[in-house]
């Protein structure tokens, strides 16, 4: 299979210094460098896309309740920075819309489609034709299901499995779904499995990087990228390389 660059994917942004899923976390990870994000997406009451990762948004805003309960004009009264740090009071739960126009074109988009809600894949596909960035986004999921309705409604656009160990099981649906990529927890990843995935012509791109001496593991694999939250680092990493 062709070399690829190494995707270092910014976590929800520069996660470990700014308030994930926030316009803090990814302006940050571009000012490091970074030219790949990560962003997970709900769908509002209302119909809309939000950046946001779990399906409640007592953890990461003020408010509290599932996203779905709540409108978009209601999500964005919240405030999703202060409880990471008084310098981000303010920062709210951006849509993709929102995301697209400020980020579209200037980085590789990684938009993981979260929960299984009807009119999510839509919506979020929606979007990303809008703004005419299909070669700039790769879709992914844990959830089988919404990559296989993103086949359908997108055969265009690149799309990766999330999933724990890749079982021969898994990697011959990947292949009959027409998946692009395979992203198997990062401590799973050996250079066996990714030479056994690049046989198959999958892209491999690892998730779930807790620290540093795994980030290490996963470039030195072979792998051809990686979700970090600290993509300062992995960068500073691929340059001593
Ligand atoms: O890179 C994928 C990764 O984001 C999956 O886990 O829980 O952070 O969405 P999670
Ligand atoms: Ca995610």
């Amino acid at each position: 299979m062709q070399k690829r660059a190494f995707m270092a994917i910014a976590h929800r942004g520069a996660s470990e210094y700014a308030p994930e899923n926030t316009f803090a976390a990814y302006d940050l990870a571009l000012r490091m460098g970074a030219t790949h994000i990560e962003i997970d997406v709900h769908l509002t009451s209302d119909g809309e896309v939000v950046v946001i990762h779990d399906d409640r948004v007592d953890r990461t805003t003020d408010g509290s309740g599932p996203v779905a309960a709540h409108t978009l004009a209601e999500l964005q009264a919240l405030d999703a920075g202060a409880w990471f740090g008084r310098e981000f009071a303010g920062q709210r739960i951006p849509t993709l819309d929102d995301l697209l126009e400020r980020y579209g074109g200037r980085a590789h988009l990684h938009i993981e489609i979260k929960g299984s809600t009807p009119g999510l894949v839509e919506r979020t596909v929606a979007l990303i034709r809008k703004y005419g960035v299909e070669v700039h986004v790769t879709i992914t999921s844990f959830l089988r299901e919404a990559l296989a309705e993103t086949r359908r409604v997108a055969p265009d656009l690149s799309t990766g499995w999330l999933v724990g160990e890749p079982t021969d099981e898994i990697v011959e649906q990947t292949l009959a779904m027409g998946l692009t990529q395979l992203c198997p927890r990062a401590d799973l990843v050996t250079p066996e499995l990714v030479t056994r995935l690049h046989d198959k012509d999958l892209v491999v791109r690892a998730w779930g990087v807790s620290d540093e001496a795994l980030m290490r593991k996963v470039v030195d694999a072979g792998a051809d990228g990686m979700t970090v939250n600290f993509p300062d680092k992995l960068l500073a990493y691929m340059e001593e390389e």
